[in-house]
């Protein structure tokens, strides 16, 4: 009989080790930490890509969603890019993201709909201050999924995600933004920063969203 063909992500760990291991740490703690986790081909595909894409593409991130925008530059000055997924980089990134989020639905029951992510910018001085995703109440973004695109990243050029495990941690968990890394938490329970960049930062946010449709109101916005 034919040996199952694995998908690996970096010829070591199979990709449901991978998702397992995610799905655990959830489990266990909200949130999950994985170096090297971006298989290195969808890694170079996209950092290909963000290298080839013109500065116009990206603008302003804005604060809060559809009529609550605002551009508040004290809180965030990062440039983003949405993901529509109609370029083969953004088409094999999100049936990554796809694959994820199916495998989190069978493991944790999470009922996640849909996907939504930006290619961010941080240029040089730029930060984003501790916030939550997503607010209680308002259940649609259910889990955060940060991924990170700078090749030979040194601690000296700042730019840490630091993760907030309570409200009242003030020391928080940091991490580099290392090519391959991913970081994947509960939306409404992690307050999180990002560090001032001292060169050039990119990664790409995205969220996994239930449901919240009704007659009226058709989720997510069009
Ligand atoms: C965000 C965010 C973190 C990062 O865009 O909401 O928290 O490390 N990004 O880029
Ligand atoms: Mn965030």
């Amino acid at each position: 009989m034919q040996a199952k063909k694995q998908l690996t992500h970096n010829s070591q760990t199979p990709l449901d080790s991978l998702f397992e291991n995610i799905a655990q740490d959830i489990i266990e703690q909200g949130y999950s930490i994985q170096r090297k986790a971006i298989p290195k081909e969808l890694s170079d595909i996209l950092y290909f890509h963000l290298s080839n894409m013109a500065e116009y593409k990206f603008s302003d991130a804005s604060i809060g969603r559809q009529f609550s925008q605002q551009l508040d530059e004290t809180v965030r000055n990062d440039t983003i890019s949405w993901i529509h997924g109609n370029s083969p980089a953004g088409a094999q990134w999100l049936s990554w993201t796809q694959a994820l989020q199916s495998y989190l639905n069978r493991r944790l029951f999470l009922g996640l709909f849909s996907f939504e992510s930006h290619f961010a910018h941080y240029a040089k001085g730029h930060f984003y201050k501790r916030h939550l995703d997503a607010f209680k109440g308002q259940a649609n973004r259910v889990l955060s999924l940060v991924s990170y695109l700078n090749p030979d990243w040194k601690s000296s050029n700042g730019g840490e995600l630091v993760i907030y495990k309570s409200a009242s941690d003030q020391i928080g968990t940091k991490v580099l933004p290392e090519y391959g890394t991913i970081v994947v938490f509960l939306s409404e329970e992690f307050e999180h920063e990002v560090k001032q960049a001292l060169q050039d930062r990119y990664s790409i946010a995205g969220w996994f969203r239930v449901n919240t449709s009704t007659a009226d109101k058709i989720d997510p916005p069009l």
